[in-house]
């Protein structure tokens, strides 16, 4: 019944090899897993009774794929054939990691490989010697956990958490991809563990809080994160989001599930990572800047201020990368108010010109952004602010046709001021430049270098400078 699924010449190949070595392989892990999920893969992992590298070199020769990567501390190697990818390992009896340190003992059975294994789904092999090609081989049910749709250890789970605590945010990365359930016991000892993660390399957590961040709906994975604490430690800024003050009868918002539902929303609009951090990390702020007012209620003034240099500290922490994508993050969490506010108010030129100016090729995806936050219960509110928005799309579409403010710099730069007036860099450098763009933006001057000229050279005579070298012929 599963000949069908492994009829590709790989996997005749390696049952030769078999054939002519007397060395046992099988089908393991996620490739198994996902036939009976219907979830084709290409990402194959073999395990075998003996040593995974020399095995790999056979095949590798039948398949005249001339390269195969040693991963001598694993045990590992693998080779690319096609499209495919193929990792063959030899079976242990230790605790099976991908990326573990250790030096790994090449001696064990098959049994003892799927005892070591994170999850009995995980855990299933296909024989591929010549007399059982295809039989499964299930010694944990791993069959009745998917029908279950269940994630259960096939040891007893604090064995299994110990082994690898990474496999307690794996558990919640599956149940989150797949719409699977924690087994109780599974969830309990995950609970009990939860701190044992500290001691998990931060590259690996972050690895595995993005596949959660990508899946269709990250929320679930989120609320499994915090119910079983395992966000408290690796990422407790989020935890201060949860809970609802209260003076009198007067409660703000949950901003941790506030923020789910942004993050629900924007996954449904896109397969960006960071898109999506900047949805993580939009209100990220709040807690820091939550005041009480008797006249207005709950404040938090500035939160997108605080929010953004919260972002490159975050980033850092959590070994997110320092570059160009921690500025996008930060800079829409700085702007995430901007279209909110921008469509509460008649939508003027000037307003337009100058968002546009400051989110320059991310206003799509502040645009998204902005409109993901848009949680309100209220429907007649809601209604409101997304024909709001569509004027301002509108808008956005002629100004950026008429003004092209996109990717703009103002006509005048600092040198030429300097330059004009005959000044050393200082600050009403920066004061003359500033308002020089900030006129255009408003609509007061046109986007031209003569315009702005005659502007600059009127104001700076208010300050007492004069033009030492003219701008015009
Ligand atoms: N594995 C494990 N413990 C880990 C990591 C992996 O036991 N901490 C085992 C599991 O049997 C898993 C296999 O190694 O199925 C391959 O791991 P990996 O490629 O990381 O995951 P997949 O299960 O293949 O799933 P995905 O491709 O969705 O990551």
């Amino acid at each position: 019944m599963l000949k069908p699924y492994i009829s590709h010449i790989i996997f005749q190949t390696i049952s030769e090899v078999v054939e002519e070595t007397g060395q046992q392989a099988f089908v393991i892990g996620g490739f198994v897993r996902d036939i009976f999920l219907e979830r084709p893969s290409k990402d194959i992992d073999i395990v075998t009774l003996g040593s995974g590298i020399d095995f790999a070199r056979k095949v590798a020769a039948k398949l005249k794929v001339k390269k195969v990567s040693v991963f001598k501390n694993f045990g590992t190697a693998m080779l690319v054939y096609k499209e495919w990818e193929v990792e063959f390992v030899g079976a242990r009896k230790e605790s099976y990691q991908r990326d573990s340190r250790k030096p790994i003992v090449e001696n064990g059975t098959l049994e003892d490989d799927q005892n070591r294994r994170d999850f009995t789904i995980n855990a299933m092999a296909i024989d591929l010697s010549k007399t059982n090609f295809g039989t499964l081989v299930d010694p944990f049910n791993g069959m009745q956990a998917i029908q279950d749709k269940k994630i259960v250890t096939p040891l007893t789970p604090d064995i299994t958490f110990s082994d690898d605590p990474l496999r307690m945010l794996r558990a919640i990365r599956f149940a989150t991809q797949l719409r699977f359930k924690i087994d109780k016991k599974t969830l309990a000892s995950l609970k009990k563990q939860s701190s044992r993660i500290k001691i998990v390399s931060q590259e690996r957590v972050v690895d595995e809080l993005n596949k959660i961040i990508m899946t269709e709906k990250p929320s679930i994975g989120f609320k499994l994160l915090f119910d079983t604490n395992l966000l408290i430690h690796i990422f407790p800024e989020m935890v201060k989001l949860a809970g609802v003050d209260k003076v009198g009868s007067r409660a703000h918002k949950d901003n941790f599930l506030h923020t789910l539902e942004v993050l629900d929303n924007i996954s449904k609009n896109t397969d960006k990572l960071w898109l999506r951090w900047a949805a993580i990390l939009h209100d990220i702020g709040k807690p820091r800047t939550k005041r009480y007012n008797e006249k207005v209620g709950w404040t938090f003034h500035s939160h997108e201020v605080v929010g953004s240099n919260m972002v490159p500290k975050i980033f850092n922490k959590m070994r997110l990368p320092q570059n160009e994508k921690m500025k996008y993050v930060r800079k829409l969490v700085f702007l995430h108010l901007r279209p909110i506010i921008l469509a509460s108010d008649i939508v003027t030129d000037s307003a337009v010109r100058r968002l546009l100016f400051e989110a320059g090729d991310d206003i799509e995806d502040l645009m998204l952004l902005a409109e993901a936050d848009i949680t309100s219960k209220n429907e007649y509110k809601v209604k409101k602010f997304l024909n709001n928005f569509k004027i301002v799309r509108q808008k956005l579409i002629e100004i950026e046709e008429k003004d092209h403010v996109r990717n703009w710099q103002p006509p005048i730069n600092g040198e030429e001021i300097i330059h004009i007036f005959n000044l050393t860099p200082s600050k009403v450098v920066g004061e003359l430049k500033d308002a020089v763009k900030e006129a255009i933006l408003d609509g007061e001057i046109e986007n031209n270098k003569q315009e702005a000229y005659l502007f600059l050279v009127n104001l700076a005579k208010q300050k007492g400078l004069s033009v030492v070298n003219s701008l015009l012929d």
